[in-house]
């Protein structure tokens, strides 16, 4: 039997990570096309993982495929889908199996019973092995122009469907939002800033940072960067897109959006610690402003095609220097240590 080399964990062991050498070639059952891996993106998802927080091997297996934000090439597609030499990236989620009312339709995303599975997350291996099979519903193709730097696109479709959701949420009532806040500049909120840029809105993006790549990253979006503290902020956004899942930034936003104004939560917090806060104040601020909070997560099938849509659109330059490092595959302990200017770390099999 073939084998490829894969970057795999044990869930919930911490710092269990290990390049294995020998892993099976993706069985058949895995999809008709064959893909051969380029790269993945790392993101924090993969570090609370390798921490042992997050994450399940598939049934029946001791250790996960890491590596959820791909980019490969196809070898071969029996279906006709895809071409051989094809770019193509693998959709993170599938659908439950009971189904859910969304997950029959194939709104994955709203999953309502948790039995998604996730590759490289919860229950499917990940993309972070030398070859990778896809169904073809699950497969999207990406511009040729897009070789560098496709594995962007899953944290794209992640931001394209919190757009997708704030623009369904605000049409509710007559919308003209004009201006938008983003807060963290890590790579979720920098292309939560391109979508929102693309949309010809007044951007803002709020981050600690006042050295590093973000200031620029931010700038260069035709954006305005802000490394003050949200109450401190001159102006009250129609749309806050919230990226650091830091409670005193979360609670924060919500009391700060404009009347009639949309918070999408979009960071995941890690929970256990406590706040003081007025609960009371902001209730009554959400209700007498017809504020909605609302939080989003993943993206189905729709969202990937946006997203494909808006790399396509986007400054291929831009989108370049958000990969601060590309590691190969031999080095990859190094590149699941976090660096303090990294925003997308890549770990690269071919290239
Ligand atoms: C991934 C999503 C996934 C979520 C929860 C994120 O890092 O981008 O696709 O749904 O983690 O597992």
């Amino acid at each position: 039997m073939r084998t490829v080399r894969a970057v795999t964990v044990t869930p919930g062991v911490a710092d269990s990570l290990e390049l294995v050498e020998d892993q099976p070639e993706p069985a058949a059952e895995e999809g008709a096309i064959l893909v051969e891996a380029l790269a993945v993106g790392i993101c924090g998802t993969d570090h609370e993982i390798i921490a042992g927080q997050y994450g399940e091997a598939p049934p029946g297996e001791r250790r996960l495929v890491l590596g959820h934000e791909s980019l490969g090439r196809v070898l071969e597609d029996p279906t006709g889908t895809l071409q051989p030499g094809d770019l193509v990236v693998g959709i993170v989620r599938h659908p439950d199996p009971v189904p859910c009312t969304n997950c029959a339709v194939d709104e994955w995303d709203m999953c309502r019973n948790g039995r998604y599975t996730e590759h490289g997350i919860k229950a499917l291996p990940g993309f972070a092995r030398e070859r990778w099979r896809l169904q073809p519903r699950f497969a999207v193709p990406l511009d040729r122009s897009l070789g560098q730097v496709g594995m962007l696109l899953e944290p794209t479709s992640i931001v394209a469907k919190a757009w997708d959701h704030v623009e369904r949420i605000g049409h509710r009532a007559e919308w003209q939002p004009r201006t938008v806040l983003v807060t963290g500049a890590g790579p979720i909120g920098l292309l939560a800033a391109l979508l929102a840029s693309q949309r010809g809105l007044v951007v803002h993006v709020l981050d600690l940072a006042t050295t590093g790549p973000k200031p620029e990253l931010v700038r260069a979006l035709g954006a305005t960067y802000h490394s003050t503290r949200v109450d401190d902020l001159d102006f009250d956004p129609d749309v806050v897109i919230e990226c650091t899942g830091a409670p005193k930034v979360v609670l924060d936003v919500m009391c700060k959006a404009a009347p009639t104004g949309i918070v999408c939560l979009a960071g995941v917090s890690s929970g256990g610690r406590t706040i003081d806060f007025d609960a009371g104040a902001l209730n009554r601020s959400l209700v007498l402003e017809n504020n909605v909070v609302f939080g989003s997560v993943n993206a189905n099938r729709r969202h990937w095609d946006l997203a494909a849509e808006a790399l396509r659109r986007a400054d291929p330059l831009w989108l370049a220097s958000l990969i601060s490092r590309r590691v190969p595959v031999s080095g990859y302990a190094d590149a699941y240590v976090p660096g303090p200017n990294d925003i997308k770390v890549v770990l690269e099999f071919a290239v």
